[in-house]
């Protein structure tokens, strides 16, 4: 069993942690506003499957304490400032998974944004503590792609970038957990390529916009990186 905690289940957390919960993980789910989280677990516990689970914890730290993996799905930056702020030490020796991009949601509407660290990726590296592996995954996918594209043949490839091959060799089994085959193309140092805009976003693939299979990611960018 794959115990992960997500924190700020929203539209793209909460398909994601459903995929999750339909290939036997055992997720720890944090919302910031207990109504909203219980909706999401009642939309997460539907999904079900293989002995996935879902539980509601009562804070950041409580989610993060019961996992190794630690998948934040709230919007960039002041939310992202906040939950790793306060989970501080309690990151070190966890993997954070990050799929967020450079968007603010304003009332006028969705504004994209040129972080000045180069890619929300980047940005999130600044506030990890040392010793806490990254993640970049799910920024290039549309959420309506993360469930119809899964459990597919040839399956559906999730490119991810790591900062370390050790970080990428330990994330691969949970990502595998999505119905995606993971496929890990390099460090965080790519994120703007991953994110909104970039060359992963907009390929048209097999499985519809950003679901493409191994051939189609091979001959947009190469061979998969190996590790160890
Ligand atoms: N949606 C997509 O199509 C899509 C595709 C690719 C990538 N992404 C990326 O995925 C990320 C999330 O996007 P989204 O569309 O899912 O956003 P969203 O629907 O706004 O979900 C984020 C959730 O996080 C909650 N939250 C905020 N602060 C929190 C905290 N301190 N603790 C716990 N929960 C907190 C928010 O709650 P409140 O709003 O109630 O404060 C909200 O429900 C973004 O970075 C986005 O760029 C989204």
């Amino acid at each position: 069993m794959t115990s992960i905690a997500l924190i700020g289940p929203g539209r793209h957390g909460t398909v994601i942690a459903q995929g999750l919960v339909a290939h036997g993980a055992e997720l720890h789910l944090y919302h910031h506003r207990p109504a909203k989280a219980r909706a999401a677990a009642a939309a997460i516990e539907s999904h079900a499957k293989n002995g996935g689970s879902v539980t509601v914890a009562a804070s950041a730290a409580e989610a993060v304490a019961a996992a190794d993996v630690v998948f934040l799905t709230t919007l960039w930056d002041a939310p992202q400032r906040q939950v790793i702020g306060e989970l501080g030490e309690a990151l070190v020796g966890k993997i954070l998974v990050d799929i967020s991009n450079p968007l603010d949601v304003t009332p006028a509407g969705i504004m994209m944004r040129q972080p000045a660290e180069g890619s929300a990726g980047q940005f999130v590296a600044t506030l990890l503590p040392a010793g806490t592996g990254h993640v970049k995954v799910f920024s290039n996918v549309p959420t309506a792609a993360i469930l119809t594209a899964s459990d597919k043949t040839p399956p559906a490839v999730l490119p991810f970038l790591a900062d370390s091959d050790e970080t990428a060799a330990r994330i691969r089994p949970v990502l595998e957990l999505t119905g995606w085959q993971p496929w890990y193309a390099g460090d965080i140092s790519r994120s703007a390529e991953l994110e909104i805009g970039g060359p992963f976003n907009r390929i048209q693939g097999r499985w519809g916009r950003a679901a493409a299979d191994a051939a189609q990611i091979e001959a947009l960018d190469g061979p998969e990186r190996r590790t160890a």
